[in-house]
């Protein structure tokens, strides 16, 4: 059976002592609690080739909060796949509802992004979701293929294969209010149809996530339906211990 695949997403938080303590104490659990999960850490991008030097020896991979779709030149402030690879992280989170928002991105930008990740293999984890409002006005699923039709507009049919989508309503980051188990089954099962049918290939493989108040409280839930193969966790894998504890849970299923 897949491990379950947990992502840390420390977005703009954390510091070279939450740096260090995650350093220590990864090292010292690796061995006993990590290795039954695929864990990824993404804490700001200045902080990756740091932790991966401290812990070189370990599966554990990084992923990158943004890229550029430049790949060199005067671009002031960005900073290109190249560089990501040669750092180290393996993934890049692309499509954040906080990025659509804060800095603009459109469903065309998040595409030539995705597009770029791809063809120097870096692998996309492309969040999508609908606000409360389109929730509410029955919305959710146009919402989400204009989100998906994007990418395949400008990667092509096979712009999904070896990837990461993760469905993270707006409504329920930050929120402590997470979508219900079952609706979330629900909305992957829909998404990873929808892919399927664009793709014209049943043998596509991608991995569904769910993000959006994951919590020790909730993770043993989600983590167990059917078309969830893992979680993206936004403020409780700030926590080390809650971080812990949610890897050590999601892995007894
Ligand atoms: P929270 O877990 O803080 O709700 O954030 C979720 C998220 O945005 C992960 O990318």
């Amino acid at each position: 059976m897949l491990k379950p695949i947990i992502i840390a997403n420390w977005k703009l938080n954390g510091n070279k002592v939450l740096v260090n303590k995650f350093i220590k104490k990864i090292n010292n659990d690796y061995e006993k609690y990590f290795k039954k999960s695929t864990v990824i850490i993404s804490p700001p991008m200045i902080y990756i080739e740091y932790m991966k030097k401290f812990m070189k020896n370990l599966k554990l991979s990084f992923a990158a909060q943004n890229v550029d779709y430049n790949y060199q030149g005067a671009f002031t402030g960005e900073i290109s796949t190249y560089m990501i690879q040669e750092i180290g992280a393996k993934y890049i989170i692309l499509g954040h509802s906080e990025r659509r928002k804060h800095h603009f991105e459109n469903n065309s930008l998040i595409a030539k992004k995705f597009y770029c990740t791809k063809i120097n293999n870096l692998i996309p984890i492309l969040c999508i979701g609908e606000t409360e409002n389109e929730k509410k006005s029955g919305l959710t699923e146009n919402i989400l293929t204009k989100q998906i039709d994007k990418i395949f507009l400008i990667c092509g049919k096979n712009a999904f294969h070896n990837t990461l989508i993760a469905y993270e309503p707006i409504w329920a980051i930050g929120t402590g209010n997470n979508a219900s188990p079952i609706l979330i089954n629900r909305t992957l099962k829909f998404i990873k149809n929808y892919i399927i049918f664009k793709s014209e290939n049943t043998d596509i493989k991608f991995y569904m996530q769910y993000g959006g108040s994951v919590s020790t409280e909730n993770i043993k839930d989600i983590i167990c339906q059917k078309n969830v193969d893992g979680v993206l966790i936004g403020s409780g894998s700030l926590n080390y211990k809650n971080f812990l504890e949610m890897i050590k849970i999601s892995s007894k299923n």
